[in-house]
């Protein structure tokens, strides 16, 4: 059953490859053993709801189906419990109901959640007074804390990372059982739950929408919901290569899919033509997403889409745009052109929040908000423009009230950041900016067709 174009793929030919962002452990037979260790244990997800997704991809690209894709840039031990896991799925469900609502489109929830555990640093080593030390790289790799010890490279983790993403999925998998209003219920004691409140218009939709929800369900049973509704999925940026190739199973159908996760995607600093991170993308059968910025030139992009989707299937490949909410005037439309011409299917998703970082003067790194709805208010327009049809949403938020990026209607401010910054890596939209954001765009896609096609 293998592809030809497959023959010479395994799960470990990435090893041939050369490797950026590579993880230099101190004791290589330790790292052995973990591996050995996550190989014996049981996949996270199953092929069938990989390929489901992958249908749901399909009919995105369509326009038949939306996806909304987000969660924390980077997901902590510490957070797997009850109340983090569970504002977080409820943060994607009732945002992805606002966004159904107005699309007149099933919504595909996707969370940046169980794996999104090991990041790519554009600086290796990160120094504090006189000392430097290794940058964090993720639970999945070192710890936050800044001491040689906890900043060294510990093999353990990969095996914690496995159990704690282990944890969440089950999780998840329950909530999803549980009843649907709680479901789609924000925690009502929350800043963020009062935030949204104050602004009537935004909250009334949502709670609208959530009732009407409440009586279909009440007529027809959770059955008729269907799986539209309450379906969920996971990804994570396939990183670190030795703790994906360990969940590489071969099922009955003869493909190999990664099934650590739903949706594994290739980040900015690793998607380059020849490299291991595509090498080892290319021979799963998962959706796969890439990707591409302000730095990656056209003929790279072609090349890349080539290499992960020789058969030009639907469904397979998504272009993550990350442009910045400047570089995406100039950027985007000849990269949609190429795509055309070279007749590549592929999802269109906007990442409106990693072209937009900046430090503030507090010397904090944020985003604006303004920029993030920019951007992705420009690529609805420019994909329009182009005939082509942007189909997904890449977000990085939280459900909790935290103060990361600056701006939107409840205005925080850079001196703010300092009082509610609990991210590891990069600011996240808060609860009441995250439905601005989707609020932005229900508005503005009204005029567009593409939205309007089904
Ligand atoms: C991310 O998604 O957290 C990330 C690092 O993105 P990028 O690869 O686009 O910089
Ligand atoms: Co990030």
């Amino acid at each position: 059953m293998t592809k030809p174009h497959l023959a010479d793929w395994a799960p470990d030919s990435w090893q041939h490859k050369t490797v950026s962002q590579q993880i230099q452990y101190a004791n290589p037979k330790a790292l052995e053993q973990a591996i050995e260790k996550l190989r014996q244990l049981p996949p996270l997800v199953s092929s069938s709801e990989v390929e489901t997704l992958k249908a749901h991809i399909a009919e995105a690209q369509a326009g038949n189906n939306f996806i909304l894709q987000g969660g924390d840039c980077a997901e902590s031990f510490a957070d797997c419990n009850a109340d983090s896991i569970s504002q977080k799925v409820r943060v994607l469900m009732s945002l992805s109901l606002l966004l159904s609502q107005n699309l007149k489109k099933p919504v595909t929830r996707i969370g940046r959640i169980a794996g999104q555990y090991a990041k790519p640093r554009s600086q290796l080593t990160e120094t504090q007074n006189d000392t430097s030390l290794p940058s964090y790289r993720g639970d999945l790799v070192n710890h936050i804390h800044f001491s040689e010890s906890a900043r060294l490279p510990d093999p353990e983790r990969l095996l914690q990372g496995y159990s704690y993403a282990s944890l969440t999925l089950n999780y998840i998998r329950s909530l999803l059982e549980s009843d649907i209003q709680e479901l789609f219920q924000l925690d009502q004691e929350s800043q963020a739950l009062q935030a949204l409140k104050a602004n009537g218009e935004l909250h009334k939709s949502l709670e609208q929408f959530r009732d009407a929800m409440q009586l279909f369900h009440q007529f027809n049973g959770k059955q008729a919901l269907g799986k539209n509704v309450l379906e969920f999925y996971t990804s994570h940026e396939a990183l670190h290569l030795h703790y994906e190739q360990a969940l590489t199973r071969r099922a009955n159908n003869g493909h190999w899919y990664n099934l650590s996760t739903h949706y594994p995607w290739v980040g900015m600093r690793t998607a380059k033509k020849d490299s291991a991170h595509i090498e080892y993308l290319r021979g799963i059968a998962n959706p796969v997403a890439i990707k591409v910025g302000p730095g990656m030139d056209i003929e790279t992009m072609l090349s890349l889409c080539k290499t992960l989707n020789p058969d030009n299937e639907v469904g397979r490949l998504t272009l993550i745009q990350r442009f910045g909410h400047q570089a995406i005037g100039s950027k985007l439309e000849p990269m949609i052109k190429a795509v055309q011409d070279a007749g590549l299917k592929v999802l269109w998703s906007c990442d409106p929040m990693h072209g937009n970082t900046r430090v503030s003067s507090n010397g904090i790194k944020t985003r604006d908000y303004q920029n993030i709805e920019s951007e992705l208010l420009q690529a609805f327009e420019i994909h329009d423009k182009n005939s082509s049809h942007l189909g997904g949403i890449h977000l990085e938020l939280t459900g909790e009230a935290v103060m990361e990026c600056v701006g939107g209607t409840y205005n925080v401010t850079e001196k703010e950041l300092e009082s509610a910054y609990t991210t590891l890596v990069d600011p996240r939209l808060n609860v009441t900016q995250a439905f601005e954001l989707i609020d932005s765009i229900n508005k503005k896609s009204i005029s567009y067709d593409n939205i309007h096609q089904i």
